[in-house]
């Protein structure tokens, strides 16, 4: 089962405001990223195992515009994120994204690629596939 860490409790940090205006998020809040290409949302998780792992990501954004950001794995961007219009600030809805990770601690920050910066955050759910069991021989 996926491990939730929400985005207003530590080690994430939310460069923004943690709030809790918009209906419907998880805990005790979500991250309200500042406007701006600074205005990150990074996570901190913890791998049994190197390998691929899938992330979802909860959002919710009450524009008609795409809030994009990169999806940084270990301070390497590996790839866009749309992060679409979702019709209102509370409407939340989750991303499911892949990604590689290393064995132990990994930092997963979502870093707005525009000025508008992202979308509110609410949490982000981590999962590493686990290595199967080896085969025995009879
Ligand atoms: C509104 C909304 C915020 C949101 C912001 C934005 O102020 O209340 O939750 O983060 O718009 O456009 O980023
Ligand atoms: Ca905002």
């Amino acid at each position: 089962a996926p491990t939730r860490h929400e985005a207003e409790t530590s080690p994430a940090v939310c460069v923004g405001t943690v709030d809790s205006n918009w209906a419907g998020f998880s805990g005790s809040g979500f991250c309200n990223g500042a406007n701006s290409t600074s205005g990150y949302v990074q996570f901190t998780v913890t791998a049994a195992n190197a390998g691929t792992a899938t992330l979802g990501v909860r959002f919710a954004n009450g524009t008609t515009t795409a809030r994009p950001a990169g999806l940084v794995v270990n301070g390497a961007t590996v790839q866009t994120v749309s992060f679409e219009g979702t019709g209102t600030w509370d409407a939340w809805t989750t991303k499911t994204l892949t990604v590689n990770v290393n064995a132990g601690s990994n930092t997963i920050r979502l870093s707005p690629t525009t000025a508008t910066g992202l979308a509110n955050v609410d949490y982000l759910e981590f999962e590493v596939g686990g290595t199967p069991p080896p085969t025995t021989a009879l």
